[in-house]
């Protein structure tokens, strides 16, 4: 685990840099293949505004930086949906969303004694979360705009 890595939840002021993230990951490893309309879509899901109204709804973005620089998020709906997680690509494989998961774990079982875990992969990402203890959770599904994703889920036993 790296040792310069810190975690904390995101404030309202940290919105633009999670979107800048996000839509940096999100452009290298999710979007080629998929329709423009998707992608339109997913981008402007990710805009600064759009975090910024969520951090302020009481959605929960779990954030790793390196000093003061964002490397990685992991962002909650209801203490049980991810539906944003995101490393930047230098630092994947060094277990930073590892460590985010078990922060968001901690967290929601605190807040909600949550005990199953939603998300809705993109393909790429289904490697990572069976290593993490999902399991598929239906068939594959299609958005209205073409994008591709996994229903998965984890039950904490
Ligand atoms: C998915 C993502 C967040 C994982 O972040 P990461 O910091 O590289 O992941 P970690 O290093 O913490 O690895 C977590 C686990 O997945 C495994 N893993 C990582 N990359 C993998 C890969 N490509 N294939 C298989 N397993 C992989 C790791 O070995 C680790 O398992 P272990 O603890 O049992 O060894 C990151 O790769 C990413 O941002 N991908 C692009 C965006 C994306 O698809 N996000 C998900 C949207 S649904």
């Amino acid at each position: 685990m790296p040792a310069d890595v810190h975690y904390r939840l995101a404030r309202l002021e940290d919105a633009r840099a999670v979107g800048e993230l996000a839509r940096r990951v999100t452009r290298r490893w999710i979007l080629p293949g998929q329709p423009a309309a998707a992608a339109v879509k997913i981008l402007a899901s990710m805009s600064a505004k759009a975090i910024r109204t969520m951090i302020a709804e009481g959605r929960r973005f779990h954030l790793a930086l390196i000093g003061d620089r964002l490397v990685g998020v992991a962002a909650m709906r209801d203490d049980s949906h991810l539906f944003q997680f995101f490393v930047s690509t230098r630092h994947q494989g060094r277990g930073i969303a590892g460590r985010l998961w078990q922060r968001v774990v901690r967290d929601a079982v605190r807040r909600a004694g949550t005990r199953r875990f939603t998300l809705n992969s993109s393909l790429v990402a289904v490697p990572v979360y069976l290593r993490l203890g999902f399991v598929l959770n239906g068939p594959m599904s299609k958005t209205a705009e073409g994008l591709v994703t996994m229903p998965m889920r984890l039950d904490l036993r």
